[in-house]
């Protein structure tokens, strides 16, 4: 037996880990509506077919070899086309690197920015691997708090009281998952400034920019030229494609202060050679073909984002804010009420008991997460509601007055 070293068996995706009990169940033959992964093709959404043809295309013109480390060149000038129309903000080309997915962009970012004990400045509750990788490469996340009762919006005060002199950097996740929560312009500014008094990068993950609801999507990028900031985005969300790993990181600093960060992040996408190349040729598609499929996609979620709050909010014990942007919800549960321990034990009964996987709150962050969980609004509306009957019935079995 080779046991595994302590940083790996100490890993855990919360998102994932719910899955094991619920094949379980269905391998009893129990019906279980699976809410907890945000993969929108596993509902009814889809990939526009002009990126389908354009992947088949790119098969067949032959870009079946490795790409360039950095990433495939004319994508590379399409991002910071697209970037320049959506805010008005000049990429430097040579500061672009293409990777599988926002999720390797933070393999290579936390790689690059964090010597052990480092610490990051992440959104509490934020997204799992911004903790459990920050850990992995020896750093230190510390979480500030967004707040529930003003939209799950981040506590400056918070954030200013957990600035150390091992802190690197703040990341702002806007939309937010697991909450929904989209900043606005009044929430970040004073981040920035915050950011521009201790002379910190801002990480910017924007994977949700084009699915906000009520409001427009405010980056960071657009509000200020002079801190430096590091934009993560890609188009598993948005244009529909999760299973192609494409997503991005530009450096944007007017100084060259993110050069020797740059630096650590190419070598480390030179050693896995490239990202998928084929892919990364569609996704010119995504961004220079028809984009009326956003706007239909994000009606879509609208309606469902409203049957989630509207429903869950009318279920004794349970009250969740709306969502602002993204396809999450995070409800609190009134836990002192009914019988579990906490929210993992609440999101296994409900499993068991109502057959619908979410995922628990803590999952997401152990302080500002607890008592929560997240449900997917991805369902159709039928689907959704039938979740909702099963939890409103389940929540009636278990609650004392
Ligand atoms: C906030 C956030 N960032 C990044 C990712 C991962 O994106 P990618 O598919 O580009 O790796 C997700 C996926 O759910 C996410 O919610």
């Amino acid at each position: 037996m080779i046991n595994p070293t302590e940083r790996s068996a100490n890993i855990e995706y919360a998102i994932r880990d719910v899955l094991i009990p619920a094949l379980k169940l269905e391998e009893q033959g129990r019906t279980i509506l699976k809410l907890n992964i945000g993969d929108p093709i596993a509902f009814d959404f889809e990939t526009p077919p002009h990126m389908v043809e354009a992947y088949c295309r790119a098969l067949r013109d032959g870009h079946n070899g490795y790409s360039d480390s950095q990433g495939y060149k004319p994508l590379i000038s399409s991002i910071v086309e697209h970037e320049r129309k959506k805010y008005g903000t000049e990429l430097d080309p040579s500061k672009v690197l293409v990777t599988a997915g926002i999720s390797e962009a933070l393999v290579f970012l936390f790689g690059a920015l964090l010597e052990q004990g480092d610490e990051i400045l992440v959104p509490g509750p934020s997204y799992p691997p911004y903790t459990t990788l920050v850990k992995f490469m020896g750093g230190v996340a510390r979480t500030y708090r967004t707040d529930e009762n003003n939209g799950w919006q981040p506590d400056i005060d918070d954030l200013r009281a957990k600035i150390t002199n091992r802190t690197k950097a703040i990341a702002i996740i806007n939309p937010n998952n697991p909450t929904g929560s989209a900043y606005t312009r009044q929430v970040l500014a004073p981040i920035i400034d915050l950011a521009a008094e201790h002379k910190l990068p801002i990480i910017s993950d924007e994977i949700y920019d084009g699915l906000v609801y009520d409001l427009p999507h405010t980056s960071p990028l657009a509000l200020s030229e002079e801190v430096p900031m590091v934009l993560l985005n890609g188009f598993s969300k948005v244009y529909m494609v999760p299973g192609w790993r494409v997503g991005y990181m530009a450096f944007r600093d007017t100084e060259g202060r993110l050069d020797g960060l740059y630096d650590g992040c190419i070598r480390q996408a030179r050693v896995r050679l490239s990202t998928n190349h084929p892919a990364q040729v569609a996704s010119l598609a995504a961004l220079e073909g028809p984009q009326e499929h956003i706007e239909e996609n994000r009606r879509k979620l609208m309606e469902r984002r409203d049957i989630i709050s509207r429903r869950v909010n009318a279920i004794d014990g349970l009250s969740v804010a709306r969502p602002e942007g993204a396809f999450y919800a995070f409800p609190r549960i009134d836990i002192e009420r009914g019988p579990w321990k906490n929210d993992k034990a609440f999101v296994l009964d409900m499993l068991e008991t109502a057959g619908v996987l979410c995922v628990h709150g803590s999952g997401f962050c152990e302080d500002f997460g607890k008592d929560h969980f997240r449900v997917v609004f991805l369902a159709p509306p039928a689907e959704l509601e039938r979740a909702c009957d099963a939890i409103e019935d389940f929540m009636a079995t278990r609650l004392r007055d």
